[in-house]
């Protein structure tokens, strides 16, 4: 089980918007990290064959994904980053639907179909249209529909997306369990998502992976440290201006600052070194906070 890509690129026009990245992944979660526009998407419709690549090659046991075809998408799952269905369907009509497109036999496809219903904590809603659930139960329908076959290698673009605090970890404890015995790649914006459960990180910013490990190594691998120090609040703007600052808290005499520097802040010997997190190595590379502030966990 082994699905390696070797200095993959896509280019669109001007845009490279996948510059030459290459990576080997076996069994367990991987964690593809970046902002809007790294290249996320790009990357994982390539992996899933409904891009072609500019240069560079993607292989599954060290054949040629491409020139496998139908025999690729067989051990392949995709859950696309705007995923369509058929609003009126229930989500047992979906799924077999779907199972219907991927060549399952009937008996297969409900025996299937009933077992990953209640896997993904569907069970209730089974017999719901599409439309009448809510995001987290429709991603939840997602991930069923793209494991009907059974897949080798499960992709999920932005998985996570929209969904609140509670139903994020409950998607991160359903995509470990899934991870046994294949290949997850996710991809999210949320650091939280996959800090715990991947087996690696892939930091991507404009197109290239620009570091990658455990959550431990990625930290490890940060040259500036994190400080903590508390200043009046009229000088909290002044610090947000020249550092990154990875938090700010209102505390009674002022403003306690979490702050990525290199050394202890300017005149701060007071400053107390803080334990980096994977959110600090985030904004270290990406220089904003991770996430879109909504739910996050
Ligand atoms: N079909 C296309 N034609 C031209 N440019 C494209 C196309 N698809 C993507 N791009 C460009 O490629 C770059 C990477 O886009 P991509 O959708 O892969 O990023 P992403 O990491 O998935 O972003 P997001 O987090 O917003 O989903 C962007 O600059 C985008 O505008
Ligand atoms: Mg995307």
């Amino acid at each position: 089980m082994e699905l390696k890509i070797t200095d993959l690129t896509k280019q669109f026009k001007e845009v490279a918007a996948v510059d030459g990245v290459s990576c080997t992944m076996t069994g367990g979660v991987y964690g593809l990290l970046g902002a809007n526009g790294a290249g996320k998407t790009t990357l994982m419709r390539m992996l899933c064959t409904l891009n072609t690549p500019t240069s560079g090659q993607i292989t599954w046991d060290g054949q040629d994904i491409f020139s496998m075809a139908e025999a690729y998408r067989r051990i392949l799952g995709y859950l696309p980053q705007d995923f369509g269905y058929y609003p009126d369907f229930t989500v047992e009509d979906y799924m077999l639907y779907i199972a219907s497109i991927k060549g399952l036999r009937p008996v297969v496809a409900k025996r299937r179909t009933a077992e990953l219903i209640r896997q993904v904590g569907l069970d209730k809603a089974s017999g719901r249209k599409m439309k009448k659930l809510s995001g987290g139960m429709k991603r939840r329908a997602g991930i069923a529909q793209a494991m009907l076959n059974d897949p080798q290698i499960l992709i999920l673009d932005e998985p996570t997306a929209g969904l609140d605090p509670t139903e994020r970890i409950r998607f991160r404890n359903l995509i470990s369990e899934l991870s046994e015995e294949r290949i997850v790649l996710l991809s999210t914006h949320i650091v939280s998502d996959v800090e715990y459960i991947a087996k690696e990180i892939l930091l991507m910013k404009d197109g290239r992976f620009i570091c990658r490990g455990t959550a431990d190594e990625l930290i490890a691998s940060m040259p500036e440290r994190v400080w903590s120090l508390t200043v009046p609040k009229k000088e909290a703007e002044g610090y947000l201006r020249r550092y990154k600052v990875s938090n700010v808290k209102a505390v009674p005499n002022g403003a306690q600052l979490r702050i990525l520097s290199a050394e202890p802040p300017a005149g701060m010997q007071s400053a107390q070194l803080q334990e980096a997190t994977l959110e600090d190595v985030f904004l270290y590379h990406f220089g904003e906070r991770s996430g879109d502030g909504n739910g996050e966990v």
